[in-house]
């Protein structure tokens, strides 16, 4: 004990990576329990700037065991070009764990996320190409290739022969692709098969037996509340539950172990890809917090789509994962702003909303309802104490815990990782 789930509140890219690694000293294993390797994580430790995909945070922490949970969608050649680099930089990572159960993401599942958004035009998702969402359609029609399957060449063979079957027509014949062989997909899933046996395991069984012994296991959630797959803006979303729930199901650990659910929420919002985004800002209040707050993203370069705080979205996060804490990131970017706007409600077609609007075509149709907060002009990423903080920063950290119902438990000052302020202990103290 115990067991701590970390999440994004809003659209992704919140500062999850940097929380987690804040709390690397203190737990005993981080768990990525979905996604893959369309998440990016930018670290920063002292003056190195770390960007990590397909890696729990954790990896950075000396001393903490990182698992790749059974929910996650693996790429096995970024698996090994993350290990390198990173051991090229001097970070072990030799205690990182696999579980037998995770899914692989085979090459034609890249080749068709990226044909399928070329051939929806306007219609498409805005995905990061990397094969999630096929791989994780693989795994629902049940033919999909997992971690275990690389040690049985026959059952191997016979899996990708049937997935091939099917998508050898669609690329063939929809797409006008060329079609692929088997061996060609045997010999690339093969390729790192044996360095990585080692650490492949029953992870739910190693997880749940450390919490048995009184171990600290923090679980972290690529993307975000809503890009979840069940709660986020469908279609307009990932295709793998980033919510609190996905931890117990991509994990093997039962939600009655569960302690804590930290909630990562943004100073303000962005979203990268297509789909609704209430807050959105197409003047130069988006272009300052896209430069102040260098709002580019880390695994495919686009500019972030940037907004104002939306505490419609903080309240659905903090009812969908059960909240139990929060940590405001970014405070800093918001420095040197006449008034801070932050949405309280939504207007659509002239009805309040308080809350998220369950209609998919009322979240394109709302229209944001702010409050608007004085500024400040100091610069805050000196500050170490919530006391410290210029008396409007305050005040705004003490609005939005109050809009959104749960407390602010931490504020982030700064990239670095001292940059922050604790206000309540995150690890149930
Ligand atoms: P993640 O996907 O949720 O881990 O977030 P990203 O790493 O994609 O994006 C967050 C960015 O904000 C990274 O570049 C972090 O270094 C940076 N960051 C995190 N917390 C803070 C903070 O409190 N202030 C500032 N200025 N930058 C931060
Ligand atoms: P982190 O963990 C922000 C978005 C994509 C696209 C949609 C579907 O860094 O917060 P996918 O490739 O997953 O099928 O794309 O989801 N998306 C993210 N946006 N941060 C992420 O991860 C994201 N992972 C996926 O831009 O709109
Ligand atoms: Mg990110």
């Amino acid at each position: 004990m115990p067991a701590i789930v970390l999440v994004g509140t809003q659209w992704g890219d919140e500062g999850k990576g940097k929380a987690t690694d804040l709390l690397g000293s203190s737990v005993d294993y981080v768990v990525k329990f979905n996604g893959g390797n369309n998440a990016g994580h930018t670290v920063v430790i002292d003056d190195q700037t770390y960007a990590l995909h397909l890696l729990p945070s954790g990896i950075l922490t000396p001393g903490v065991t990182p698992v790749i949970g059974n929910g996650v969608v693996v790429d096995l050649s970024v698996l090994i070009e993350e290990l390198d680099a990173l051991e090229a930089r001097g970070v072990d990572t030799s205690r990182l764990l696999l579980s037998a159960n995770a899914h692989v993401i085979p090459p034609y599942n890249r080749v068709l996320d990226k044909v399928n958004e070329r051939f929806l035009g306007k219609r498409r998702l805005g995905t990061t190409g990397r094969g999630i969402g096929p791989t994780y359609a693989d795994k629902m029609s049940r033919v999909g290739i997992r971690v275990q399957d690389l040690y049985d060449e026959s059952i191997l063979r016979q899996k990708i022969e049937a997935a091939l079957e099917v998508k050898n027509q669609v690329l063939l014949k929809i797409y006008n692709r060329r079609a692929v062989e088997v061996d060609e997909v045997m010999t690339e899933l093969l390729l790192h098969a044996e360095r990585i046996r080692p650490m492949v395991i029953d992870t739910g069984l190693r997880l749940n037996q450390a919490l048995d012994d009184g171990k600290t296991v923090l679980f972290e959630a690529g993307q975000a509340t809503l890009l979840d797959v069940d709660h986020g803006t469908y279609p307009f979303v990932t295709s793998s539950n980033a919510t609190s729930g996905g931890a117990c199901t991509g994990s093997g650990v039962a939600p009655t172990r569960i302690d804590s659910v930290i909630g990562i929420l943004k100073a303000y919002s962005t979203r990268v890809g297509e789909g609704p985004f209430p807050t959105e800002l197409h003047d130069d209040s988006g272009e300052f917090l896209r430069k102040t707050g260098a709002e580019y993203g880390t695994t495919t370069g686009r500019p972030r789509r940037c907004g104002w705080l939306d505490t419609v979205v903080g309240r659905y996060a903090r009812r969908v994962n059960g909240l139990t804490d929060v940590v405001i990131t970014k405070l800093d970017v918001l420095t040197g702003l006449n008034t801070v706007p932050i949405c309280v409600a939504y207007d659509v077609r002239g009805t309040k909303h308080d809350e998220m609007p369950v209609n998919q075509s009322d979240v394109h149709h709302a229209k944001p309802i702010y409050e608007e907060l004085p500024g400040w002009w100091e610069d805050i990423s000196a500050c170490r104490t919530f006391e410290q903080l210029p008396a409007n920063a305050q005040a705004y950290v003490l609005r939005v815990e109050e809009l959104i119902g749960t407390r602010i438990s931490a504020i982030g000052v700064g990239p670095g990782r001292t940059e922050t302020i604790q206000r309540f202990g995150l690890l149930g103290d």
